[in-house]
Protein backbone atom coordinates (compact mmCIF):
# COMPACT_ATOMS: atom_id res chain seq x y z
CA UNK A 1 0.00 0.00 0.00
CA UNK A 2 1.52 3.36 -1.06
CA UNK A 3 2.38 6.17 1.30
CA UNK A 4 3.79 9.65 1.21
CA UNK A 5 7.10 10.12 2.82
CA UNK A 6 7.19 14.30 3.98
CA UNK A 7 10.28 16.00 5.50
CA UNK A 8 8.90 19.42 6.87
CA UNK A 9 8.96 22.37 7.65
CA UNK A 10 8.91 23.34 3.81
CA UNK A 11 7.67 26.52 1.68
CA UNK A 12 6.00 26.20 -1.13
CA UNK A 13 7.18 28.61 -4.16
CA UNK A 14 6.44 28.44 -8.03
CA UNK A 15 3.46 27.61 -9.93
CA UNK A 16 1.66 24.77 -10.99
CA UNK A 17 -1.17 24.13 -13.41
CA UNK A 18 -4.76 22.72 -12.26
CA UNK A 19 -5.56 19.14 -13.55
CA UNK A 20 -9.45 18.77 -14.76
CA UNK A 21 -11.75 19.15 -12.10
CA UNK A 22 -12.57 14.74 -10.92
CA UNK A 23 -16.09 16.15 -10.15
CA UNK A 24 -16.92 17.87 -13.47
CA UNK A 25 -15.66 14.64 -15.42
CA UNK A 26 -17.45 12.02 -13.66
CA UNK A 27 -20.60 13.31 -14.66
CA UNK A 28 -19.18 14.53 -18.44
CA UNK A 29 -18.36 10.72 -18.47
CA UNK A 30 -21.72 9.66 -17.55
CA UNK A 31 -23.58 11.86 -20.21
CA UNK A 32 -21.55 9.63 -22.99
CA UNK A 33 -24.22 7.20 -22.21
CA UNK A 34 -27.04 9.58 -23.74
CA UNK A 35 -26.48 9.81 -27.09
CA UNK A 36 -25.02 7.06 -30.12
CA UNK A 37 -22.67 9.70 -31.09
CA UNK A 38 -18.82 10.04 -30.43
CA UNK A 39 -18.38 12.51 -26.86
CA UNK A 40 -14.76 13.58 -26.80
CA UNK A 41 -13.88 15.20 -23.17
CA UNK A 42 -10.51 17.05 -22.90
CA UNK A 43 -8.62 17.98 -19.45
CA UNK A 44 -9.89 14.65 -17.39
CA UNK A 45 -7.68 14.26 -15.05
CA UNK A 46 -5.79 10.76 -14.72
CA UNK A 47 -7.14 9.90 -11.20
CA UNK A 48 -8.61 6.48 -10.14
CA UNK A 49 -12.03 8.00 -9.88
CA UNK A 50 -11.88 8.77 -13.71
CA UNK A 51 -10.32 4.94 -13.67
CA UNK A 52 -12.96 3.39 -12.15
CA UNK A 53 -16.04 4.97 -13.97
CA UNK A 54 -14.08 3.87 -17.16
CA UNK A 55 -14.50 0.58 -15.91
CA UNK A 56 -17.96 1.27 -14.95
CA UNK A 57 -18.68 2.80 -18.66
CA UNK A 58 -16.97 -0.30 -20.18
CA UNK A 59 -19.24 -2.56 -18.57
CA UNK A 60 -21.83 -0.58 -19.38
CA UNK A 61 -21.12 -1.35 -23.20
CA UNK A 62 -19.37 1.92 -23.87
CA UNK A 63 -16.11 2.01 -26.58
CA UNK A 64 -13.19 4.39 -24.74
CA UNK A 65 -9.86 5.35 -25.97
CA UNK A 66 -7.46 7.80 -24.85
CA UNK A 67 -5.20 10.16 -27.10
CA UNK A 68 -2.12 10.71 -26.39
CA UNK A 69 -0.78 12.70 -23.78
CA UNK A 70 -0.63 16.23 -25.12
CA UNK A 71 2.29 18.48 -25.28
CA UNK A 72 1.89 20.55 -22.11
CA UNK A 73 1.94 17.48 -20.46
CA UNK A 74 -2.07 17.27 -20.07
CA UNK A 75 -3.77 14.29 -20.49
CA UNK A 76 -4.88 13.23 -24.06
CA UNK A 77 -8.59 13.16 -24.64
CA UNK A 78 -11.01 10.46 -23.53
CA UNK A 79 -13.02 9.26 -26.85
CA UNK A 80 -16.25 7.79 -25.41
CA UNK A 81 -18.78 5.99 -27.93
CA UNK A 82 -21.93 4.28 -26.23
CA UNK A 83 -23.46 1.85 -28.65
CA UNK A 84 -26.95 2.14 -28.96
CA UNK A 85 -27.77 -1.41 -29.95
CA UNK A 86 -29.28 -2.25 -26.88
CA UNK A 87 -27.18 -5.02 -26.66
CA UNK A 88 -24.72 -4.01 -23.76
CA UNK A 89 -25.67 -4.78 -20.26
CA UNK A 90 -27.69 -2.40 -18.23
CA UNK A 91 -26.52 -3.18 -14.67
CA UNK A 92 -23.85 -1.07 -12.72
CA UNK A 93 -22.74 -3.42 -10.27
CA UNK A 94 -21.90 -3.06 -6.74
CA UNK A 95 -18.38 -4.19 -7.39
CA UNK A 96 -17.61 -0.81 -9.27
CA UNK A 97 -19.83 1.51 -7.55
CA UNK A 98 -18.82 0.49 -3.87
CA UNK A 99 -15.51 2.01 -4.74
CA UNK A 100 -16.78 4.69 -6.23
CA UNK A 101 -20.12 6.54 -5.43
CA UNK A 102 -20.36 8.68 -8.47
CA UNK A 103 -21.19 5.99 -10.32
CA UNK A 104 -24.68 6.01 -9.65
CA UNK A 105 -24.56 8.93 -12.04
CA UNK A 106 -25.11 6.33 -14.58
CA UNK A 107 -28.59 5.93 -13.36
CA UNK A 108 -29.95 9.07 -14.95
CA UNK A 109 -28.66 8.14 -18.54
CA UNK A 110 -29.48 4.79 -19.00
CA UNK A 111 -32.78 5.17 -17.44
CA UNK A 112 -33.42 7.86 -19.90
CA UNK A 113 -31.80 6.48 -22.81
CA UNK A 114 -32.42 2.90 -22.83
CA UNK A 115 -35.40 3.16 -20.24
CA UNK A 116 -34.72 0.90 -17.84
CA UNK A 117 -31.49 0.48 -15.35
CA UNK A 118 -29.71 -1.42 -12.59
CA UNK A 119 -27.52 0.60 -10.53
CA UNK A 120 -25.90 -1.06 -7.22
CA UNK A 121 -27.29 1.50 -4.42
CA UNK A 122 -23.63 3.51 -3.28
CA UNK A 123 -23.89 2.90 -0.10
CA UNK A 124 -22.02 5.15 2.38
CA UNK A 125 -18.59 6.01 2.96
CA UNK A 126 -16.10 7.65 5.56
CA UNK A 127 -17.95 10.97 5.33
CA UNK A 128 -21.69 10.05 5.62
CA UNK A 129 -24.53 7.96 4.65
CA UNK A 130 -24.87 9.57 1.77
CA UNK A 131 -28.18 8.76 0.97
CA UNK A 132 -29.84 8.80 -2.55
CA UNK A 133 -33.37 9.66 -1.74
CA UNK A 134 -33.29 13.09 -4.03
CA UNK A 135 -31.79 11.26 -6.71
CA UNK A 136 -34.66 8.49 -7.02
CA UNK A 137 -37.35 11.10 -5.87
CA UNK A 138 -36.69 13.69 -8.70
CA UNK A 139 -36.72 10.02 -11.39
CA UNK A 140 -40.01 9.45 -9.95
CA UNK A 141 -41.28 12.78 -10.66
CA UNK A 142 -40.88 12.31 -14.28
CA UNK A 143 -42.03 9.11 -13.92
CA UNK A 144 -40.36 6.67 -13.67
CA UNK A 145 -40.88 3.20 -11.46
CA UNK A 146 -38.47 2.88 -8.86
CA UNK A 147 -37.70 -0.17 -7.13
CA UNK A 148 -34.91 -1.33 -4.26
CA UNK A 149 -34.10 -4.88 -3.87
CA UNK A 150 -30.96 -6.69 -2.98
CA UNK A 151 -29.08 -3.28 -2.39
CA UNK A 152 -30.12 -2.30 -6.16
CA UNK A 153 -32.05 0.97 -7.82
CA UNK A 154 -34.08 -0.57 -10.58
CA UNK A 155 -35.45 2.12 -12.65
CA UNK A 156 -37.85 1.45 -14.77
CA UNK A 157 -39.86 4.35 -17.57
CA UNK A 158 -40.88 0.99 -20.03
CA UNK A 159 -44.67 1.18 -18.88
CA UNK A 160 -44.72 5.16 -19.96
CA UNK A 161 -46.14 6.41 -23.64
CA UNK A 162 -42.85 5.87 -25.72
CA UNK A 163 -40.74 4.07 -22.77
CA UNK A 164 -40.11 7.58 -22.28
CA UNK A 165 -40.11 10.07 -19.12
CA UNK A 166 -42.29 12.61 -18.89
CA UNK A 167 -41.26 16.55 -18.11
CA UNK A 168 -42.48 17.56 -14.79
CA UNK A 169 -41.86 19.76 -12.02
CA UNK A 170 -39.79 18.94 -9.57
CA UNK A 171 -37.84 20.51 -6.39
CA UNK A 172 -35.00 18.78 -4.46
CA UNK A 173 -35.90 18.65 -0.82
CA UNK A 174 -31.85 19.37 -0.04
CA UNK A 175 -28.96 20.68 -2.14
CA UNK A 176 -27.70 17.59 -3.88
CA UNK A 177 -24.29 18.13 -6.36
CA UNK A 178 -24.77 14.43 -8.23
CA UNK A 179 -28.37 14.54 -6.93
CA UNK A 180 -29.15 17.59 -9.57
CA UNK A 181 -26.99 16.23 -12.14
CA UNK A 182 -28.32 12.58 -12.08
CA UNK A 183 -32.09 14.22 -12.60
CA UNK A 184 -31.04 16.58 -15.38
CA UNK A 185 -29.23 14.09 -17.19
CA UNK A 186 -32.72 12.11 -17.64
CA UNK A 187 -34.83 15.19 -17.81
CA UNK A 188 -32.89 15.96 -21.20
CA UNK A 189 -34.71 13.27 -22.97
CA UNK A 190 -37.69 13.19 -21.28
CA UNK A 191 -41.26 14.32 -23.40
CA UNK A 192 -41.45 17.89 -22.60
CA UNK A 193 -41.06 20.39 -20.45
CA UNK A 194 -39.07 19.85 -16.77
CA UNK A 195 -38.79 22.37 -14.19
CA UNK A 196 -35.97 21.48 -11.64
CA UNK A 197 -35.92 23.75 -8.42
CA UNK A 198 -33.72 23.41 -5.86
CA UNK A 199 -30.63 22.49 -7.63
CA UNK A 200 -27.34 22.76 -6.33
CA UNK A 201 -25.11 25.83 -8.16
CA UNK A 202 -21.84 24.26 -7.85
CA UNK A 203 -19.67 24.98 -11.30
CA UNK A 204 -19.28 21.54 -12.08
CA UNK A 205 -23.35 21.43 -12.75
CA UNK A 206 -22.57 24.61 -15.03
CA UNK A 207 -20.04 22.42 -16.99
CA UNK A 208 -22.67 19.72 -17.37
CA UNK A 209 -24.86 22.10 -18.86
CA UNK A 210 -22.72 23.12 -21.05
CA UNK A 211 -21.88 19.55 -22.43
CA UNK A 212 -25.21 18.75 -22.51
CA UNK A 213 -25.93 22.04 -24.62
CA UNK A 214 -23.31 20.92 -26.83
CA UNK A 215 -24.88 17.42 -27.33
CA UNK A 216 -28.43 19.42 -28.27
CA UNK A 217 -30.09 19.47 -24.88
CA UNK A 218 -32.38 22.61 -24.42
CA UNK A 219 -31.69 23.68 -20.68
CA UNK A 220 -32.14 27.39 -19.02
CA UNK A 221 -30.26 27.93 -15.90
CA UNK A 222 -31.38 30.97 -13.90
CA UNK A 223 -28.07 30.64 -11.95
CA UNK A 224 -29.85 30.32 -8.73
CA UNK A 225 -31.21 26.77 -8.45
CA UNK A 226 -33.30 26.36 -11.48
CA UNK A 227 -33.25 24.60 -14.14
CA UNK A 228 -35.61 24.34 -16.94
CA UNK A 229 -35.33 21.75 -19.72
CA UNK A 230 -37.28 21.13 -22.75
CA UNK A 231 -37.00 17.58 -23.16
CA UNK A 232 -35.69 16.27 -27.12
CA UNK A 233 -35.59 12.86 -28.73
CA UNK A 234 -32.31 12.72 -28.92
CA UNK A 235 -29.32 13.82 -28.33
CA UNK A 236 -25.83 13.88 -30.48
CA UNK A 237 -22.47 13.33 -30.43
CA UNK A 238 -19.71 16.40 -28.94
CA UNK A 239 -16.19 17.55 -27.96
CA UNK A 240 -15.98 19.31 -24.71
CA UNK A 241 -13.48 20.34 -22.07
CA UNK A 242 -13.75 20.36 -18.62
CA UNK A 243 -13.45 22.98 -15.92
CA UNK A 244 -10.05 23.00 -14.22
CA UNK A 245 -10.27 21.33 -10.73
CA UNK A 246 -10.99 24.22 -8.15
CA UNK A 247 -10.55 21.64 -4.50
CA UNK A 248 -6.93 20.71 -6.19
CA UNK A 249 -5.88 24.58 -6.60
CA UNK A 250 -7.80 25.68 -3.68
CA UNK A 251 -5.81 22.71 -1.66
CA UNK A 252 -2.23 24.07 -2.87
CA UNK A 253 -3.44 27.94 -2.65
CA UNK A 254 -4.03 26.40 1.42
CA UNK A 255 -0.36 25.24 1.32
CA UNK A 256 1.04 28.42 0.31
CA UNK A 257 -0.49 30.28 3.28
CA UNK A 258 0.40 27.42 5.76
CA UNK A 259 4.04 27.28 4.39
CA UNK A 260 4.45 30.98 4.34
CA UNK A 261 4.81 30.68 0.59
CA UNK A 262 3.87 31.80 -2.41
CA UNK A 263 2.37 29.86 -5.16
CA UNK A 264 0.41 30.62 -8.86
CA UNK A 265 -1.90 28.36 -9.59
CA UNK A 266 -2.39 28.85 -13.69
CA UNK A 267 -5.21 27.14 -15.70
CA UNK A 268 -7.82 28.00 -13.10
CA UNK A 269 -10.76 29.77 -12.86
CA UNK A 270 -10.71 32.35 -10.07
CA UNK A 271 -14.81 32.90 -9.70
CA UNK A 272 -14.69 29.49 -9.00
CA UNK A 273 -12.73 29.67 -5.74
CA UNK A 274 -13.89 32.83 -4.80
CA UNK A 275 -14.89 31.85 -1.18
CA UNK A 276 -11.41 30.27 -0.85
CA UNK A 277 -9.60 33.34 -1.82
CA UNK A 278 -12.14 35.65 0.23
CA UNK A 279 -11.31 33.72 3.16
CA UNK A 280 -7.26 33.76 2.46
CA UNK A 281 -7.70 37.14 2.06
CA UNK A 282 -9.49 36.99 5.90
CA UNK A 283 -6.77 35.58 8.01
CA UNK A 284 -3.74 38.10 6.06
CA UNK A 285 -2.77 36.31 2.20
CA UNK A 286 -2.04 38.26 -0.33
CA UNK A 287 -3.95 36.94 -3.04
CA UNK A 288 -4.06 38.03 -6.89
CA UNK A 289 -6.34 36.56 -9.44
CA UNK A 290 -6.44 37.04 -13.05
CA UNK A 291 -9.41 35.79 -15.32
CA UNK A 292 -8.44 34.24 -18.47
CA UNK A 293 -9.71 35.12 -21.68
CA UNK A 294 -11.00 31.77 -23.05
CA UNK A 295 -11.34 27.70 -23.01
CA UNK A 296 -7.11 27.70 -23.30
CA UNK A 297 -6.52 30.60 -20.56
CA UNK A 298 -9.08 29.60 -17.76
CA UNK A 299 -6.92 32.44 -15.97
CA UNK A 300 -4.72 32.44 -12.60
CA UNK A 301 -4.41 32.74 -8.68
CA UNK A 302 -1.65 33.80 -7.20
CA UNK A 303 -0.96 33.35 -2.65
CA UNK A 304 1.60 35.00 -1.15
CA UNK A 305 1.91 34.66 2.61
CA UNK A 306 4.20 35.60 5.29
CA UNK A 307 3.96 36.21 9.29
CA UNK A 308 1.01 35.88 11.36
CA UNK A 309 -1.66 34.03 10.19
CA UNK A 310 -5.10 35.69 11.37
CA UNK A 311 -7.67 32.72 13.05
CA UNK A 312 -10.82 33.03 11.42
CA UNK A 313 -14.05 30.81 11.50
CA UNK A 314 -15.25 28.89 9.11
CA UNK A 315 -18.92 27.76 8.12
CA UNK A 316 -19.26 25.62 5.09
CA UNK A 317 -21.94 25.24 2.82
CA UNK A 318 -22.97 24.70 -0.88
CA UNK A 319 -21.99 26.78 -3.39
CA UNK A 320 -21.77 29.85 -3.50
CA UNK A 321 -20.51 28.89 0.32
CA UNK A 322 -17.55 27.35 1.49
CA UNK A 323 -16.84 24.50 -0.09
CA UNK A 324 -17.25 21.17 2.56
CA UNK A 325 -14.63 19.98 0.15
CA UNK A 326 -11.97 22.50 1.62
CA UNK A 327 -12.78 22.08 5.05
CA UNK A 328 -10.21 19.72 5.92
CA UNK A 329 -7.38 21.91 3.82
CA UNK A 330 -8.62 24.88 5.75
CA UNK A 331 -8.64 23.55 9.49
CA UNK A 332 -5.21 22.27 9.12
CA UNK A 333 -4.37 25.82 8.19
CA UNK A 334 -6.12 27.12 11.44
CA UNK A 335 -3.31 24.75 13.06
CA UNK A 336 -1.10 27.33 12.44
CA UNK A 337 -3.10 30.83 13.13
CA UNK A 338 -2.73 32.57 15.75
CA UNK A 339 -5.83 32.36 17.91
CA UNK A 340 -8.85 30.27 18.09
CA UNK A 341 -11.20 29.61 15.18
CA UNK A 342 -14.22 27.62 15.20
CA UNK A 343 -15.25 25.26 12.09
CA UNK A 344 -18.75 24.17 11.00
CA UNK A 345 -19.39 21.36 8.70
CA UNK A 346 -22.57 21.52 7.94
CA UNK A 347 -22.71 19.41 4.55
CA UNK A 348 -21.94 16.00 5.71
CA UNK A 349 -22.54 14.71 9.18
CA UNK A 350 -19.15 13.02 9.85
CA UNK A 351 -16.19 15.05 7.83
CA UNK A 352 -13.64 15.55 11.00
CA UNK A 353 -11.51 12.44 10.73
CA UNK A 354 -8.75 14.27 10.02
CA UNK A 355 -9.09 16.16 13.42
CA UNK A 356 -7.56 13.06 15.46
CA UNK A 357 -4.51 12.54 12.68
CA UNK A 358 -4.06 16.35 13.41
CA UNK A 359 -3.76 16.22 16.89
CA UNK A 360 -1.35 13.44 16.63
CA UNK A 361 1.02 15.98 14.81
CA UNK A 362 0.55 18.05 17.83
CA UNK A 363 -2.39 20.70 16.85
CA UNK A 364 -4.81 21.19 19.58
CA UNK A 365 -8.72 20.98 17.91
CA UNK A 366 -11.30 20.23 20.26
CA UNK A 367 -14.67 18.59 18.54
CA UNK A 368 -17.16 20.62 21.03
CA UNK A 369 -20.20 19.17 19.48
CA UNK A 370 -21.21 17.28 16.24
CA UNK A 371 -19.22 18.89 13.33
CA UNK A 372 -18.67 21.83 15.18
CA UNK A 373 -14.82 21.68 16.16
CA UNK A 374 -12.35 25.00 18.18
CA UNK A 375 -8.68 25.21 17.20
CA UNK A 376 -6.41 26.71 18.88
CA UNK A 377 -3.22 28.29 16.93
CA UNK A 378 -0.48 28.61 16.05
CA UNK A 379 0.63 24.93 17.05
CA UNK A 380 4.26 23.90 16.47
CA UNK A 381 3.34 20.25 14.36
CA UNK A 382 5.55 17.17 15.02
CA UNK A 383 5.71 14.60 12.11
CA UNK A 384 4.11 11.81 12.37
CA UNK A 385 2.88 7.96 10.70
CA UNK A 386 -0.81 9.26 10.44
CA UNK A 387 -3.62 7.49 8.22
CA UNK A 388 -5.75 8.82 5.73
CA UNK A 389 -9.41 8.28 5.70
CA UNK A 390 -11.21 9.99 2.91
CA UNK A 391 -9.68 11.97 -0.16
CA UNK A 392 -9.59 15.29 1.33
CA UNK A 393 -8.71 14.45 4.74
CA UNK A 394 -6.12 12.95 2.88
CA UNK A 395 -4.63 16.46 1.18
CA UNK A 396 -4.83 18.22 4.65
CA UNK A 397 -2.45 15.39 6.43
CA UNK A 398 -0.25 16.20 3.78
CA UNK A 399 -0.21 19.89 4.01
CA UNK A 400 -0.02 19.58 7.56
CA UNK A 401 3.06 17.00 7.08
CA UNK A 402 4.64 20.51 4.54
CA UNK A 403 4.66 22.67 7.96
CA UNK A 404 5.15 19.67 10.82
CA UNK A 405 9.43 19.67 11.99
CA UNK A 406 10.76 16.22 10.42
CA UNK A 407 9.01 13.44 9.14
CA UNK A 408 5.35 12.52 8.40
CA UNK A 409 4.17 9.37 6.65
CA UNK A 410 0.74 9.54 4.88
CA UNK A 411 -0.30 5.83 5.14
CA UNK A 412 -3.27 5.11 2.74
CA UNK A 413 -2.56 7.39 0.20
CA UNK A 414 -4.80 5.90 -2.38
CA UNK A 415 -7.38 7.83 -1.22
CA UNK A 416 -5.57 11.10 -2.44
CA UNK A 417 -4.84 9.00 -6.32
CA UNK A 418 -8.92 9.06 -6.23
CA UNK A 419 -8.81 12.98 -6.48
CA UNK A 420 -5.21 14.68 -7.20
CA UNK A 421 -3.26 13.87 -10.20
CA UNK A 422 0.45 13.35 -8.89
CA UNK A 423 0.37 15.18 -6.12
CA UNK A 424 3.97 14.38 -5.24
CA UNK A 425 5.22 15.23 -7.92
CA UNK A 426 3.10 18.77 -8.29
CA UNK A 427 4.30 18.90 -4.66
CA UNK A 428 7.85 18.58 -5.50
CA UNK A 429 8.26 21.35 -8.32
CA UNK A 430 6.73 23.73 -5.57
CA UNK A 431 10.00 22.94 -3.03
CA UNK A 432 8.52 20.35 -0.98
CA UNK A 433 10.69 17.31 0.23
CA UNK A 434 8.20 14.61 -1.08
CA UNK A 435 8.38 10.99 -1.98
CA UNK A 436 5.76 7.59 -2.84
CA UNK A 437 6.95 5.06 -0.88
CA UNK A 438 5.02 1.38 -1.60
CA UNK A 439 5.90 -0.96 0.91
CA UNK A 440 8.85 0.65 1.81
CA UNK A 441 10.67 1.29 -1.12
CA UNK A 442 11.10 5.06 -2.56
CA UNK A 443 9.16 5.36 -6.14
CA UNK A 444 10.46 7.43 -8.49
C1 LIG B 1 -20.61 15.78 -4.49
O1 LIG B 1 -21.00 14.65 -3.73
C2 LIG B 1 -19.11 15.65 -4.64
N1 LIG B 1 -18.78 14.43 -5.37
C3 LIG B 1 -18.45 15.64 -3.27
O2 LIG B 1 -17.05 15.61 -3.46
C4 LIG B 1 -18.82 16.93 -2.54
O3 LIG B 1 -18.28 16.89 -1.23
C5 LIG B 1 -20.35 17.07 -2.46
O4 LIG B 1 -20.92 17.00 -3.79
C6 LIG B 1 -20.78 18.37 -1.83
O5 LIG B 1 -20.26 19.44 -2.57
C7 LIG B 1 -18.94 14.42 -6.72
O6 LIG B 1 -19.37 15.39 -7.32
C8 LIG B 1 -18.58 13.15 -7.42
P1 LIG B 1 -24.42 15.88 -2.24
P2 LIG B 1 -22.58 14.30 -3.61
O7 LIG B 1 -25.42 14.97 -2.84
O8 LIG B 1 -23.30 14.74 -4.80
C9 LIG B 1 -27.36 14.95 1.31
C10 LIG B 1 -14.86 14.86 -3.11
O9 LIG B 1 -14.13 14.93 -2.11
N2 LIG B 1 -28.15 14.19 0.33
O10 LIG B 1 -24.33 17.26 -2.76
O11 LIG B 1 -22.69 12.87 -3.20
C11 LIG B 1 -26.02 14.30 1.61
O12 LIG B 1 -26.16 13.32 2.61
C12 LIG B 1 -16.31 14.48 -2.95
O13 LIG B 1 -14.50 15.11 -4.28
C13 LIG B 1 -29.38 13.67 0.70
O14 LIG B 1 -29.82 13.80 1.84
O15 LIG B 1 -22.99 15.21 -2.39
C14 LIG B 1 -25.19 15.47 2.06
O16 LIG B 1 -25.45 15.70 3.43
C15 LIG B 1 -16.65 14.14 -1.51
N3 LIG B 1 -30.11 12.97 -0.23
C16 LIG B 1 -25.74 16.65 1.25
O17 LIG B 1 -27.01 16.21 0.76
C17 LIG B 1 -29.66 12.79 -1.51
O18 LIG B 1 -30.37 12.16 -2.33
C18 LIG B 1 -24.88 17.04 0.06
O19 LIG B 1 -24.61 15.87 -0.66
C19 LIG B 1 -28.40 13.33 -1.87
C20 LIG B 1 -27.67 14.02 -0.94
Amino acid sequence: MDKLRIHGPCRLEGTLRASGAKNASLPALAACLLTDGEVVLHHVPRVRDIVTMGKLLGHLGVEREEDPVADGGEPGALRLRANGNGSAPDEAPYELVKTMRAGVLTLGPLLARRGHARVSLPGGCAIGVRPVDQHLAGLEALGAEVDIDHGYIHASCEHLPGRRLQGARFRFGTRTVTGTENVLMAAVLARGTSVLENCACEPEIGDLVALLRSMGARIDDDGAGTLTVEGTDSLHGAEHRVIPDRIEAGTYLVGAVMTRGDVTVVGTRPADLAPLLEKLREVGADVTTRDGDGADDEGSIRVRHDGEIGARDLVTAPHPGFPTDLQAQYMALMTQASGAATVSETVFENRFQHVPELGRMGADIRIVRANYARVRGPSPLSGATVMATDLRASACLVLAGLVASGETLVDRIYHLDRGYERMESKLQRLGARVERTSNGSTAS
